[in-house]
């Protein structure tokens, strides 16, 4: 039960994945419109990773114990799937919200990062889950600096979410990476200041908040891996990974193409 502490080596190695990871993201992003199927922009991305960047795409085959193996390259997570969505022949229509996910492999290295997908024309409803999910996850990672505890980051997302009616999902949670696609700790996106491991430089994790905009249950579809809510509400997730530094944290997953950190009330100091 130990949370490794990354080597100057490790985090230039972790810099270049998530980066990698990001820029997929940049890549697939004209090509998400109305009309396309999410098999084709899993067939886009794993062409890119694999013949543009040199990448290996995690996903595929990863199996984790209770797990068939990951049949494609990218989950994609469309309306009311939570997570781990498979891309297939769905078609995606104007008013669609999708997450896409995307994790690279690089010289043994993983990136992890996803965003929020706009197809078409959202109702208003949707499209503030999407920048709420948003500012979730940014209000999580502002409370990373050494000596702060994952139950900060739980708190700052739980609250943000629920003062504005959404639900926080319990089932699934941020994890650290690094040589391995899931590590220690577990970054829940709900909980108690003060509570939960403490934050140490060199540590490298993901937050992913999955936000609902009803209620929190979800359960599994019987391809054995896609997550939906029970209630068939809205669901929406960004993701980074992050690194712990001297002072505060480090966006693994920054590319040119990312949105903006978005205007929230800076940490305190
Ligand atoms: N990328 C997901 C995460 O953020 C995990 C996907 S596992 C897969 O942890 F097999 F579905 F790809
Ligand atoms: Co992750
Ligand atoms: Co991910």
């Amino acid at each position: 039960m130990t949370i490794e502490i990354k080597t100057s080596e490790d985090i230039a190695a972790m810099r270049l994945a998530g980066r990698l990871a990001a820029e997929v993201l940049d890549y697939i992003t004209a090509f998400v419109k109305p009309g396309v199927t999410t098999g084709e922009l899993d067939r886009l991305c794993h062409e890119y990773m694999v013949d543009v960047q040199g990448t290996v795409p995690a996903p595929l085959n990863y199996a984790p114990p209770g797990y068939r193996p990951y049949p494609k390259s990218i989950c994609t997570s469309v309306n009311h799937q939570v997570c781990h969505g498979i891309p297939g022949d769905k078609v995606l229509k104007s008013g669609d919200i999708m997450n896409i996910d995307v994790t690279v492999i690089k010289d043994g290295y993983h990136g992890d990062t996803s965003r929020m997908f706009l197809v078409g024309q959202p109702s208003v409803a949707a499209r503030r889950l999407c920048e709420v999910t948003y500012e979730c996850m940014w209000l999580g990672i502002e409370q990373v600096r050494p000596g702060a505890t994952v139950g900060d980051i739980g708190h700052a997302i739980q609250r943000h979410a629920e003062a504005r009616g959404y639900s926080v999902v319990r089932e699934f949670c941020g994890h650290g990476i690094g040589r391995q696609f899931h590590e220690e700790p577990q970054i829940l996106h709900y909980g108690r200041p003060g509570t939960g491991e403490r934050l140490e430089a060199g540590m490298i994790f993901t937050v992913e908040p999955m936000i609902n905009a009803g209620r929190r249950e979800v359960r599994d579809l019987a391809d054995g891996w896609t997550i939906v809510t029970k209630d068939h509400s809205l669901s929406a997730q960004w993701e980074h990974t992050v690194l712990v530094t001297a002072d505060g944290y480090e966006i693994m997953t920054a590319s040119a193409g990312a949105p903006e950190r978005p205007a929230l009330a800076a940490r305190a100091a």
